[in-house]
């Protein structure tokens, strides 16, 4: 696994620039995305929810008796708690964050309010394949729960490696899973480029902690956020368009920034019911449930193994 320099270095180094967007959620980062989800134009979370209380009940028969429910990247519990109460005897909920003081400190105020399920918060970094922090009896009925189009952040070949090691690793039974929608491109647009600005500032938040965290001077202001829709892929791309030649030095080496030159920051795929099919199908899943807001917005789906 690369450092935040090691992969800064690489990224900026390519012919074609670019940051993962996993770099994106430092303590900042997070706020800010917090702030995108409670923003008029992004529609995601919020439709998300809708879906995710609409069906709970539906929701809570699918997951089944006994669930040992574990969440990779849980940044807030407002979704799982959701269903919680409808489960039928639920075993374990274990939020899984990159961060273990972070996921153990939010927790705290989170198991007084269901007290009668096993809380057990676990720091896990996803992009690393080490050891699970925790004991995995295959004979339970394990659950993954992975909300928010979090997977729209992988590349294909990406997604369906994770999907398999779900099943592989974690022992996973089903999986509740949200993905965003293929619709017009102006909803799309206006949900990654927002008008107060605070999606430019949670991209521009990467540079912020290259000066931060590795030293470097860059001035935010020579870079503008851009969103665009590349309709071959099917997928938002958040980009940083360097406005003037720009030099990035960090740690001793330089990284000439040309004029106008894009630094590619994140991928956010949008899905057809049919291309979501086609991506869990590749990694042993069948849909056996998809749920869906009135416009057609977002999806959530149950997958279960084929
Ligand atoms: C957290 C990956 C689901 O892709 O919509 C929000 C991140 N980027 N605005 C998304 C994000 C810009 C978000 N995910």
């Amino acid at each position: 696994m690369k450092s935040f320099l090691q992969e800064v270095s690489i990224g900026l180094s390519k012919k074609n620039k670019e940051l993962s967007s996993k770099w994106f959620y430092d303590f900042r980062g997070s706020k800010l995305f917090e702030k995108i989800t409670k923003l008029k134009t992004y529609y995601p979370t919020r439709t998300e929810r809708k879906i995710l209380k609409d069906n709970k009940i539906e929701i809570a028969y699918k997951i089944g008796r006994k669930a040992v429910i574990i969440e990779p990247g849980a940044g807030d519990f407002k979704k799982v708690a959701i269903f919680l109460d409808s489960l039928d005897k639920p075993k374990k909920y274990i939020p899984l964050d990159i961060s273990e003081d972070y996921i153990n400190k939010i927790s705290q105020s989170f198991k007084k309010k269901f007290p009668k399920i096993a809380i057990t918060p676990k720091g896990y970094d996803f992009s690393r394949n080490n050891k699970l922090p925790f004991k995995i009896n295959s004979s339970e009925n394990i659950i993954i729960f992975f909300p928010g189009s979090t997977i729209g952040n992988f590349e294909e070949k990406d997604a369906v490696k994770f999907l398999k090691m779900l099943k592989s690793k974690f022992k996973a039974k089903k999986i509740i899973i949200g993905a965003d929608l293929v619709k017009d491109i102006p909803t799309l647009i206006t949900a990654y480029d927002d008008k107060k600005g605070v999606t430019a500032k949670f991209n521009k938040n990467i540079l912020r902690r290259i000066n931060t965290e590795l030293g470097a001077d860059i001035n935010l202001n020579s870079y503008k956020h851009l969103a665009i829709y590349n309709k071959q892929k099917k997928r938002i791309e958040m980009r940083l368009k360097s406005k003037k030649i720009n030099n990035i030095r960090i740690n001793g080496s330089n990284y000439l920034i040309k004029k106008n030159e894009e630094i590619h920051t994140e991928n956010s795929h949008k899905y057809t019911i049919k291309s979501f099919k086609n991506l869990v199908n590749k990694a042993g899943w069948k849909i056996s449930k998809t749920w869906l807001d009135d416009n057609k917005l977002f999806s959530v789906h149950c997958l279960s193994l084929i």
